[in-house]
């Protein structure tokens, strides 16, 4: 086998939650380019549509579920129905999370705290424990959780801290559970994306454009991501391509933070 085609995908499946937009979206498509069917997960179903129509013509089959993950029993329903699809899943990616709220965390108020921990990390953890309980049956399987450059730091001039908290956690289980699974065929890794152009972003620096050029600032490549360049690294975490990688943490941010 060439090394190329470690990487490829044909005749397995990949669940991406929020697969529909952003960078959930550009790995999805990076994995069908590599020859994955796909299972989507989001909460509006005509943007989960859009995507369906546009990924179906790569050619692969495209599943979908409408679903807010953020409620930890609707994650675990997410997965049964995914289970329930009959396609074994050889690829997790536990991709929702988000920011979300900017408040001080002196007077964080503690339901919202526990409310964007579910999103950012309970969703993982309960997706991980249900699709990998099956990937642990069949003694294969690869989890991707999409972590952040705001766990292993502070992003400078911004609040709203549950969310290098809560990504930091997912660093933590992350590793946790890569030992755990080692030895049952399942490997788990992150990637931590540095700052991307996804469209709320895109929005975002529009309205504060001084935001955007501090942050370039900080980026020694002096640029935000496109969404397109998180699918490589999706694509090799999923495949055979990274077979002896479990645990790691594949950062991909311009170089955000080696500095
Ligand atoms: N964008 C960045 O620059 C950046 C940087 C570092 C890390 N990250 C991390 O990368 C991941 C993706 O970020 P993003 O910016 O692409 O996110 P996003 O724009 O907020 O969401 C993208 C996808 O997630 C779905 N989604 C959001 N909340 C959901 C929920 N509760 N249940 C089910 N689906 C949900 C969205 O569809 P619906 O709205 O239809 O549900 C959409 O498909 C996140 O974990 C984020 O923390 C992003």
């Amino acid at each position: 086998m060439g090394v190329l085609d470690k990487f490829r995908l044909d005749g397995r499946t990949a669940l991406v939650t929020g697969g529909s937009r952003g960078l959930g979206r550009a790995m999805a498509q990076a994995l069908a380019e590599a020859g994955a069917d796909l299972v989507l997960v989001g909460r509006d179903e005509a943007t989960l549509d859009a995507a369906a129509r546009e990924l179906a013509m790569l050619g692969r089959w495209v599943g979908l579920i409408v679903a807010d993950v953020g409620e930890p029993d609707m994650a675990a329903a997410v997965c049964d129905q995914a289970i329930a699809l009959g396609r074994p899943i050889d690829v997790l990616v536990n991709n929702v999370g988000g920011r979300r709220v900017d408040h001080a965390t002196e007077t964080f108020p503690l339901d919202e705290w526990k409310r964007l921990f579910d999103l950012n990390l309970t969703s993982a953890l309960v997706c991980s424990q249900r699709i990998g309980r099956a990937m642990l049956e069949r003694g294969r399987g690869s989890v991707i959780n999409v972590t952040s450059i705001a766990g292993p730091l502070a992003i400078k001039g911004i609040r709203g801290r549950h969310y290098e908290t809560a990504k930091a956690a997912l660093a933590g289980l992350t590793r946790s559970l890569a030992a755990d699974w080692a030895p049952r065929g399942v490997r788990v890794n992150a990637i931590a994306p540095g700052g991307f152009l996804t469209e709320p972003n895109k929005k975002w620096y529009a309205e504060k454009p001084e935001l955007r050029a501090t942050f370039e600032g900080h980026v020694p490549m002096g640029r935000l991501g496109e969404p397109a360049e998180l699918g490589p690294a999706a694509v090799f975490l999923a495949s055979d391509a990274s077979s002896y990688v479990t645990g790691a943490t594949l950062v991909v941010d311009g170089g955000y933070t080696v500095w």
